[in-house]
């Protein structure tokens, strides 16, 4: 068959290659502790899932959903951002329904850009970014996130060139890979450049509601003149243990929400609709299971960053996502050759940061996706293995 070229930069190489070795590994009799892919470990909360079941017995569910989603999930998803970020949506125009986050992340380029087209993209970054603009025939070009600059793109480093072809633009705060946050002031900002050079900018909220210590991630919607340059996206996936449902959301720019709206009703005839009840009733039912992830995660992040540091790996405490971004220790140059060590030597499944894009070398990336009692078991098995210098 002759696949398209752009094939050839869809996967990346450093994901497959640690699939590869984890088989390896395993097959040697060594169990796993897969600390590599971001899926919650937990169910989800007894009416969400109760909700799903009492929708897959009623037979008139079986039809084709509308690509928009349903009038009742989209005025839910309006109510759930008034009253967490008071931000006001028109559920008829300013909300489209998603396949899971991933789902319209992957598309808005196809909506936004023409072949040759630039699009501001974050490195490191959540793979789907790049992956749709390469689908879509458009350029990527990377902005870097740099620690000295607690993760944020320098706007001033983006040549006015670019600037000016750049279409759109994606962000995500609170950040997987980096988990680091951002405030209203650099949401601001983000909303001045992006009007000066009329980019959309695509933000990616999907871990609004992993944040610890009371901090309260922000919308980017909140933000005065945000709505006329900009969606953001969402997801039930991480908040309320879905990942599997594949349910999603985007909200903001009318013109943009339709633009996807077409590209999807060409495409796909909408989620499940079981599965949009379940979303209804994650969203408007009790929040328990929000409080007791957080707290799940707060305690797997403590248990392994303690437990590191007692050998010398130092790493920053998150103020929010499911993920411990941690400089590779002293000595090593590569995190793939880190993260290779670590996995043949303990069985322990940790992320390159270079898989994430260029600047993540000198990283890994390690998610606190299983239970406290294995994440130290983890710790137990580095720590008889390595001792790192501080
Ligand atoms: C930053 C980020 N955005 C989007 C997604 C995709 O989520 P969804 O399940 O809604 O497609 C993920 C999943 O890991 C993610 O980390």
């Amino acid at each position: 068959m002759r696949i398209a070229k752009r094939m050839g930069k869809l996967k990346s190489a450093v994901f497959a290659e640690l699939q590869r070795i984890k088989e390896e590994v395993a097959a040697q009799g060594i169990s796993i502790i897969d600390l590599g892919i971001g899926s919650p470990d937990r169910p989800p909360a007894p009416h969400v899932y109760h909700t799903l079941r009492e929708a897959i017995d009623n037979l008139g569910n079986y039809g084709y959903p509308s690509s928009k989603g349903s009038r009742e999930l989209r005025e839910t998803i309006a109510w759930w951002y008034d009253q967490r970020f008071n931000v006001r949506l028109d559920p008829e125009k300013e909300v489209l329904v998603l396949m899971g986050s991933q789902d319209g992340l992957g598309h808005v380029p196809l909506a936004m850009l023409d072949p040759g087209d630039i699009a501001l993209i974050p490195d490191p970054g959540y793979p789907v970014y790049a992956a749709g603009v390469i689908l879509a025939s458009g350029e990527v070009y990377p902005m870097a996130l740099k620690e000295e600059n607690r993760f944020l793109p320098d706007f001033d480093l983006i040549p006015e060139k670019v600037a000016r072809k750049a279409k759109i633009m994606i962000l995500n705060y609170p950040n997987n890979p980096v988990a680091a946050v951002a405030d209203r002031e650099f949401f601001t900002r983000v909303v001045k450049f992006a009007a000066k050079y009329d980019i959309l900018v695509c933000h990616d909220l999907a871990y609004s509601e992993l944040a610890y210590e009371g901090y309260r991630p922000p919308s980017f919607l909140e933000i005065p003149g945000a709505k006329e340059v900009g969606v953001e996206f969402h997801s039930v996936s991480k908040t309320y243990n879905m990942a599997g449902c594949r349910l999603g959301f985007v909200v903001g720019n009318s013109e943009v929400i339709e633009a996807l709206t077409r590209i999807k009703s060409n495409i796909d005839y909408g989620v499940f609709f079981p599965v949009q009840l379940a979303g209804v009733a994650a969203l408007r039912g009790p929040q328990d299971i929000v409080a007791q992830n957080v707290a799940g995660y707060a305690a797997r992040r403590d248990i392994l960053i303690r437990g590191m540091a007692d050998i010398g790996w130092v790493m920053d405490r998150p103020k929010a996502t499911m993920f411990v971004w941690a400089r590779i220790p002293k000595g090593f140059t590569s995190s793939e050759e880190f993260a290779e060590k670590i996995l043949r030597q303990t069985g322990v499944v940790i992320v390159p940061g270079v898989a994430f894009g260029r600047e993540g070398e000198g990283y890994v990336r390690i998610a606190l996706v299983q239970d406290e009692k294995l994440i130290l078991e983890a710790v137990q098995r580095i720590r008889s293995k390595f001792n790192f210098t501080p």
